[in-house]
């Protein structure tokens, strides 16, 4: 702050200077002129002035120019990351609440953790208890269903902790006939609605991050968090905050960038963050099965989208779930939580306000030059450059996404990660944006 006011100071210490011996010179020379010299005086003057005025603003480019360099807020560069870095505060003193208007604003964010019949829960609350700042900021509140005794157990045991609710309605749910596999989906869809409105409606806290029982959280998992929330409650295009990275895979991220968040159009799910008001656009439609992909089609999302990390903040470490291992296996086991923890609530996250990053996006991935997938797939594209890779078709951008090891599956026309159609990832030491043509004109729901 003070470099940046003594380079103003100056520049408009000499700007006046100058204009101040401009002035002195001029009235020296008006002074003893006869009638007859007065034209040509006059011209000479005009002349004066206007090679003063260039000069002028030569002077003026300068001092933007270099009051810029020192006010830049950390560019949102996707090659690296932005410098401003420190490690955590030790403790929540740097909290500040956040206000609409004159309303006071969340101040406490509760965790939400939805459990089952995993006694592994543990490995899931200790890492929040581990990290967690502040218990009056964050208090975590444990919703189990199932009934299941040795894990309800397992969560007592933490005691004044947390809280341990308890979603009462352990019935079967009736399920068309070939959706009896499906079962599971339904249960969890029911729990949702009712852990949920136990916090937005009977406790009414006006945001909350639902984490569920198989994942474990980064050291930096509530800074992210903290950090996020005003600019959910500022910008209403972004409807949630995620911890996770679809393409968070070592391979695929920027080694260095912890401190890289970017907007998608993906809702990623797996540890995130919402406010009141969503839950009560969406709990009177709420589905009574496959809750997430509910939430991905366009006439629940609305264009909205999510902020996201490159490094995820949450891990799962849920082989054995609702939904078949596999995915597990190939994929989700792999993506690498962050260790590197960032002070995000120290740091200017205005880049990623809509009106500020689209633009800017934009230029980032049309402003690169386009090259052929083969070309990068086999090393023939200069080092280090950031390059585009275009797809028009559905299927050429399934082939891509497999060739580069990104997800290539889609959820109402969505690709894991993509804003505005692109997906941004890693390459072998570059950054690649695999991106639809220029003139795109929105997602398809039909690529599926
Ligand atoms: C997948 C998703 C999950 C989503 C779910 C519903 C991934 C990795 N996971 O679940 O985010 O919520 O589909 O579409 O993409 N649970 C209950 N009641 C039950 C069974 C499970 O509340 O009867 C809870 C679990 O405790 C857990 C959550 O539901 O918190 C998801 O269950 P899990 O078994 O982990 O299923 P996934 O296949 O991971
Ligand atoms: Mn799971």
């Amino acid at each position: 702050m003070p470099r940046k006011f003594s380079v103003a100071a100056w520049g408009a210490a000499l700007f006046i200077s100058w204009n101040a011996i401009l002035l002195l010179y001029l009235m020296s020379r008006s002074h003893g002129t006869d009638h007859s010299d007065l034209t040509a005086h006059v011209i000479q003057m005009a002349e004066a002035a206007e090679a003063e005025l260039e000069k002028q603003k030569g002077l003026l480019q300068q001092i933007h120019y270099y009051s810029g360099l020192l006010n830049r807020q950390p560019p949102p560069l996707y090659d690296r990351p932005p410098p401003v870095k420190s490690p955590l505060p030790s403790n929540a003193s740097s909290f500040s609440p956040v206000s609409i208007g004159s309303d006071p604003f969340p101040s406490v964010i509760p965790i939400i953790v939805v459990a089952c019949d995993r006694p592994s829960v543990r490995r899931c609350l200790d890492s929040l208890l581990k990290y967690r700042p502040s218990a009056e900021q964050f208090p975590i509140i444990v919703s189990q269903d199932c009934g299941h005794e040795e894990t309800g157990k397992v969560i007592d045991s933490y005691g004044d902790a947390l809280t341990h609710i308890k979603q009462p309605d352990l019935s079967e749910v009736a399920v068309p006939p070939e959706h009896r596999k499906f079962q599971g989906y339904y249960k969890i869809s029911r729990h949702y609605k009712w852990a949920l409105n136990q916090i937005f409606r009977t406790m009414g806290y006006k945001a909350a991050i639902i984490v569920e029982d198989d994942l474990e959280v980064a050291p930096d998992f509530y800074e992210y968090f903290q950090a996020s929330l005003p600019l959910l409650i500022k910008d209403s295009t972004l409807w949630c905050a995620s911890a996770w990275n679809d393409n968070g895979k070592e391979m695929l991220i920027d080694p260095g960038g912890s401190s890289l968040l970017y907007r998608s159009d993906f809702f990623p799910g797996l540890g995130w963050l919402l406010l009141q008001s969503l839950w009560e656009e969406l709990e009177p439609k709420w589905p009574s099965a496959f809750w997430d992909d509910w939430v991905r089609r366009p006439e629940q999302r609305l264009g909205r989208s999510c902020l996201r990390p490159e490094l995820s903040r949450t891990r799962t470490f849920g082989r054995k779930g609702v939904s078949q291992g596999q995915f597990f296996d190939q994929h989700l086991r792999f993506i690498k939580l962050n260790q590197d923890p960032v002070a995000f609530s120290k740091m200017d996250l205005s880049y990623l306000l809509k009106d500020v990053y689209d633009p800017w996006f934009i230029e980032q991935v049309y402003g690169v030059s386009k090259v052929r997938a083969e070309e990068v797939l086999q090393g023939q594209v200069p080092g280090g450059r950031t390059v585009r890779v275009e797809y028009t078709t559905r299927d050429t951008f399934k082939a891509m996404a497999r060739a580069f090891g990104v997800m290539e599956d889609l959820k109402s026309g969505v690709a894991r990660a993509a804003y505005k159609g692109v997906v941004s990832f890693i390459h072998r030491g570059r950054r690649v944006f695999l991106a639809p043509p220029k003139d795109w004109a929105g997602y398809d729901p039909s690529w599926t």
